[in-house]
């Protein structure tokens, strides 16, 4: 993500001072939370934030806070996925997993903290404290909100992942049923970092719309990737992880080749919805180019 390094740069001082700010505290809690946030991520969701927020021409300062909202939503969804009942992972980003290098009572209410603090960052009177003062509205507060809250539930990302659990280890699924699984599990989230950034730009309801069926899609596509990449070692994860729990992937459900080919097609109408949401190129389309290469 070189071609970014100046946004990644101003997205992890924020995050620092997020972490001095609310997990400052001298107990495990606090430093689980930092662990997993500052754990080495690649930061996408947040660059979808900013990068959606420019694509509307909005202010990158009024990008911040969400930005850092859907970090750490992402990081909860990721050490609640690692724990033993879900995905039951030790290795996440080349290190141990936060129940592994805390214990696993720790991880639950690490996640659970993460979660509710994201939508404490929906606040002026935060943003003034991290040094971030910004003149959003409490209209387009609300609907940042409401917006993520409705992604990651009960019809969104968590049912995503309820499913995700229910089918591994079977045999059923189709590859219908694993595209809408991906589209919550993943894409849901997405969605709401590039509706967010739009938000906080006032974009028009039109741009939202697109905003948000790119970053479905572009979630899909993400998805389809992880999956791909199970085997890879660059990524810091268990290798050969999916294949071990009977994951449903379009590994396990086509073969090689057909899971290339469908991984191809999502490819194609990503780059065609990022060039139309930022036609110039200086934007979502460069990091669609970027996470076409990504190993992990
Ligand atoms: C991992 O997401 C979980 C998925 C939804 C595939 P990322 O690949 O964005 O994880 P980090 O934050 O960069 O480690
Ligand atoms: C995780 O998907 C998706 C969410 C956390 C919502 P995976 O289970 O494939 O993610 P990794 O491979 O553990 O990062
Ligand atoms: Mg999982
Ligand atoms: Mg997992
Ligand atoms: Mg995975």
């Amino acid at each position: 993500m070189n071609a970014f390094a100046a946004r990644q740069e101003i997205f992890h001082m924020s995050l620092e001072r997020f972490c001095r700010h609310t997990y400052g505290g001298d107990s495990d809690l606090h430093r689980a939370c930092t662990y997993a946030l500052q754990g080495g991520g690649k930061r996408v969701r947040p660059l979808l934030v900013t990068l959606s927020n420019q694509a509307c021409g909005g202010n990158p300062d009024h990008a911040i806070l969400p930005a850092l909202a859907v970090e750490l939503v992402h990081t909860y969804s990721l050490v609640h996925d690692d724990l033993p009942t879900l995905d039951n992972d030790t290795l996440r980003r080349g290190r141990a997993t936060v129940h592994v290098q805390f214990s696993e009572s720790t991880a639950l209410l690490t996640g659970d903290a993460l979660l509710s603090d994201a939508f404490s960052l929906f606040d002026p009177d935060l943003g003034q404290a991290l040094g971030y003062p910004s003149d959003l509205s409490s209209t387009q507060y609300l609907a940042m909100s409401l917006e993520l809250a409705r992604a990651i539930g009960g019809g969104g990302m968590v049912l995503g992942q309820f499913e995700d659990i229910a089918c591994t280890g079977g045999d059923e699924g189709t590859f219908d049923t694993l595209l809408d699984m991906h589209r919550k599990k993943t894409g849901k989230l997405m969605a709401a970092a590039c509706v967010l950034g739009g938000i906080s730009a006032n974009a028009s309801v039109h741009q939202l719309t697109m905003l948000r069926t790119f970053g479905e899609n572009l979630g899909i596509w993400f998805q389809l990737q992880d999956d791909a990449l199970d085997g890879t070692p660059e990524n810091g994860k268990t290798p050969h992880k999916d294949l071990e729990q009977g994951k449903l992937t379009l590994q396990r459900l086509g073969g090689a080749t057909q899971a290339q080919q469908i991984l191809q097609q999502h490819e194609t109408q990503v780059r065609a919805a990022a060039a139309q949401l930022d036609p110039l190129g200086h934007g979502i389309q460069q990091l669609v180019e970027l996470l076409a290469q990504r190993r992990r």
